[in-house]
């Protein structure tokens, strides 16, 4: 099939499918291009498409063709409520991603929704903020989930680190376009995982993350769709993929409450040097979770205050 004068948005449509033996992606290319949204374009299907919209597309349709992941094509993606801007200073964010940040949010409800019109100061227990740091935060996919989905009666403050300039530029555009009594709550500090947190000693209530945990060997093996346009530094860490896991779970216990929980992302094969390394360094409640494909996926865990740092356990003994 080609495309002329008196083409409409369903034969654009049908051309891309073929093309790209993907109907989704074919319809969310003309969503891009047009400017239309999903519940738009089915209307239209009959209307004639504009010469340029066609041009454009073909452009999108190239990249995707040439390996490029569509997610970085359409400059944005989806991530549980959130449509969230991306390029390629991020990751694009992932399913798996979509349960950790899950538990976060139940993990706060259930300690502060129990009872209806509930506020945080209601308890009289904690009349601090609640805190919770994404480390790590990339397109701001875990912690502008957490801000937007925790009601804005909860006295909440959700802080994202990120060593890198450019991915917290992409967090801020998606902050930007949340409400303003989410932005509110919500700050963007760039350094290295703890390194910007001098002032939050003992702050937070929950600290998550999903550092990058790629072996510098498995890097080498993945998909060039993942190798030539995700960023590295979003993958890959030493020592077996745990270093900045075991980085973070040493540093979390000098920042968080007492009481206060981590919850960190990793690959399935570490998840057992991990809950090992949670349970030596006086974490309690050590659990694992499943992620949507049933695979181990991430560990949680809560530590009490003045816990003994971790910083003498070796990694190498796990
Ligand atoms: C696996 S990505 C996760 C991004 C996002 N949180 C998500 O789940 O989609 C890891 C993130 O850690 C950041 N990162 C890498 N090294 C870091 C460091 N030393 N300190 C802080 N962030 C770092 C990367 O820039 C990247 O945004």
């Amino acid at each position: 099939m080609t495309l002329g004068r008196g083409s409409s948005y369903g034969d654009l449509i049908d051309l891309l499918a073929t093309e790209l033996r993907s109907f989704p992606q074919a319809k969310w290319i003309v969503e891009k291009v047009s400017g239309l949204d999903s519940a738009s374009i089915g209307p239209l299907s009959k209307e004639l498409v504009a010469d340029d919209v066609i041009d454009k597309a073909m452009k999108l349709v190239g990249r995707v063709k040439a390996g490029e992941p569509i997610q970085y094509v359409l400059e944005s993606w989806d991530f549980r409520y959130l449509r969230l801007s991306i390029n390629r200073s991020v990751l694009i964010p992932r399913p798996e991603t979509e349960v950790v940040a899950g538990y976060v949010i139940d993990e706060i409800r259930q300690r502060f929704e129990s009872r209806e019109d509930a506020t945080f100061k209601d308890y009289g227990i904690d009349k601090q903020l609640f805190r919770v740091a994404d480390l790590g935060t990339g397109s701001g996919a875990i912690a502008l989930s957490v801000a937007k989905e925790i009601e804005s009666r909860f006295d909440i403050e959700v802080i994202g680190t990120d060593l890198s300039q450019e991915a917290l530029e992409v967090a801020k555009t998606n902050l930007e376009a949340l409400d303003l009594s989410v932005q509110n709550g919500v700050k963007f500090i760039q350094g290295s995982w703890f390194d910007p947190l001098d002032d939050y000693l003992l702050a937070f209530d929950i600290v998550v993350s999903n550092p990058p945990y790629i072996s510098p060997g498995q890097y080498e093996e993945l998909d060039s769709c993942v190798k030539d346009f995700e960023p590295k530094m979003a993958l890959v860490a030493a020592d077996e993929g745990l270093s900045d896991l075991i980085h973070i779970a040493s540093n979390a216990m000098r920042y968080l409450k007492n009481n206060g929980m981590l919850v960190l992302e990793c690959d399935p094969d570490q998840i057992d040097p991990l809950v090992k390394f949670l349970k030596q360094a006086n974490y309690y409640e050590v659990e694992s979770h499943l992620d949507l494909a049933l695979r181990p996926r991430f560990v949680s865990g809560r530590i009490k205050a003045n816990s003994l740092v971790a910083e003498n356990l070796d990694l190498r003994e796990i």
